[in-house]
């Protein structure tokens, strides 16, 4: 590697992690005070170095293809900052209009992302939130995953702009060259960005620049609700991590945020997921056949609780691991991570050196809690399936979808689709082809889980009634 490209490699190493951490005596904070200290954190507090600036994100709309670019053009500022938000699934931060972290700023800079912290000077730095702050039916819920985030897309624009405008790069712009974010939007790449940014670390969390990248398995995840995080016992999609401050900060694990940096944030992270264990679920905002619904809680018990657990005043959630062979959904997720990863987070800082219990060799993918979960779609934790109804139908799910931006299906119970059966050959420009899911690519397969075919019409719509009162 020449100078050059190993800086580029090294940079890129570092943007893209899942760290795993914990610090002396920690115990979870539930109260009030921390759960909203940890909100407060998440909005203002730039843990990264910035991403891009307000003139930056000003002049994005310049390099977009038509017909974008045109209407764009035409539009007046406060227009074409909502199409700017709307073009890479940025949420905005509804509570902050009119006040908050843009309180320095004029109102032509409102709203505020909500994945994003704004500086007094307009610098723009990602938060956990630009992945785990979503809408659904056009209503924003912070903790909901971001199923409009186009990652990949908002990068490679940010640099081509900086470029133009003879700024420096950033580690996002950086890191993408080397790790891709995100195929299709709504989902990223985020594992690997763990993996990459975690191959940097000795166990200690000092920096090891010379190791250089594992082999690395891209594929594409969708982030889980985090209301959820409170009923499980440890983390992810194989829940091999236990739930403790120390993992959530593997997303900061640049190399200039050393051990020192690491542990004065601890706290703010311990607080964070006090935030995030304080979440509730939101409700179904629409009509439910309360009738069929109390029939499909039978179909449920019987057929679905051995795995997803009970709901409502009595009931109880016991976190399993479903073998891999047993759900069939797509493995590429689970083959990801080697034991060898595993065992680097279980020997490290991470785990406060084992103290924290960490699955070296889980079998397959979490059955997770389905609390809130007619607001969550896609689903599975590759997010390859867009309604409930396609969840409760193997057979019929789409080759290839495309979801409307605000558009909610009462009776799929899920996103508004379109469906096909390829990406239209006209789809040639890449940022489009990325609006679309193709079931059809590594990591995508809307296979499996095939347990609902056991059940007919009558009972499959008596349980999408039961699901929306979850
Ligand atoms: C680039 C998108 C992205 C960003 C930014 C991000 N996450 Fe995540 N997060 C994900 C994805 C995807 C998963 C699922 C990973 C898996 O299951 O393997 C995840 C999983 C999690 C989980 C586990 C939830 C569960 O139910 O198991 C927690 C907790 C979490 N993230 C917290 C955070 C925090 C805190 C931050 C900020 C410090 C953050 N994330 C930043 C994408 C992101
Ligand atoms: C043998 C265990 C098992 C049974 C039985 C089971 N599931 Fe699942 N379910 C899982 C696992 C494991 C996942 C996660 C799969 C993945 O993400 O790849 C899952 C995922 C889901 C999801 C998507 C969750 C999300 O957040 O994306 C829904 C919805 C769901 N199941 C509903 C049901 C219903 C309804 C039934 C009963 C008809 C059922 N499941 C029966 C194990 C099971």
């Amino acid at each position: 590697m020449n100078v050059a490209s190993r800086w580029i490699h090294r940079w890129s190493v570092v943007m893209l992690c899942l760290a795993v951490m914990t610090i002396g005596a920690y115990a979870p904070a539930e109260d009030q005070t921390a759960s909203a200290g940890g909100y407060e954190a998440l909005r203002t507090h730039p843990f990264l170095p910035p991403d891009f600036d307000e003139e930056v994100f000003a002049s994005l709309w310049t390099v977009w293809p038509e017909p974008e670019r045109s209407a764009a053009e035409k539009a007046d500022n406060a227009t074409r900052r909502q199409l700017t938000f709307s073009y890479y699934g940025l949420i905005p931060d509804t509570a902050a209009v009119g006040s908050n972290t843009l309180g320095l700023h004029a109102e032509a800079l409102k709203p505020s992302p909500l994945g994003y912290v704004v500086d007094a000077r307009g610098q723009w730095t990602m938060n956990c939130l630009a992945c785990h702050g979503g809408k659904v039916a056009g209503q924003v819920i912070p903790g909901l995953p971001n199923s409009h985030i186009a990652l990949q897309t908002l990068t490679e624009d940010v640099r081509t702009v900086k470029l133009q405008q003879g700024k420096m790069l950033s580690h996002l712009d950086l890191g993408s060259l080397k790790v891709p974010l995100g195929s299709s939007n709504g989902t990223t790449n985020a594992v690997i960005f763990g993996v990459a940014l975690g191959s940097l670390r000795n166990p200690d969390m000092s920096l090891n620049l010379t190791r250089g990248l594992p082999p690395l398995l891209h594929h594409d995840v969708d982030a889980p609700p985090f209301w959820n995080v409170r009923k499980k016992k440890s983390l992810y999609a194989d829940g091999h991590s236990p739930k403790t401050p120390r993992p959530l900060m593997q997303f900061i694990l640049l190399p200039q945020v050393n051990l020192a940096k690491l542990t004065e944030w601890e706290p703010q992270f311990a607080d964070i997921l006090a935030w995030i264990e304080s979440l509730e679920p939101p409700k179904y905002p629409f009509e439910i056949d309360l009738t069929l619904a109390a029939r499909g809680e039978r179909v449920f018990i019987d057929n679905c609780a051995r795995c997803h657990g009970t709901y409502g005043a009595d009931g109880e959630y016991e976190q399993k691991t479903i073998e891999l062979d047993e759900v069939g959904t797509d493995p590429l997720r689970f083959r990801s991570l080697t034991r060898e990863q595993r065992q680097g987070v279980k020997d490290s800082w991470l785990s406060r050196f084992g103290v924290d219990l960490v699955e070296v060799d889980p079998i397959g993918y979490v059955a997770p809690p389905l609390d809130g979960i007619w607001a969550s779609a896609p689903y599975f934790h590759n997010g390859s399936v867009p309604t409930l109804w396609h969840v409760l139908h193997p057979e019929t799910r789409p080759i290839v979808w495309k979801r409307t931006e605000d558009g909610y299906d009462r009776e799929q119970v899920g996103l508004e689709i379109e469906t096909f059966d390829e990406v239209p050959s006209s789809v040639k420009n890449a940022v489009h082809r990325r609006r679309y899911f193709n079931t059809q690519l590594p990591g995508k397969s809307a296979a499996g889980h095939t347990f609902p075919s056991v059940l007919n019409e009558d009972e499959k719509g008596e349980l999408l009634q039961y699901l929306k009162t979850l």
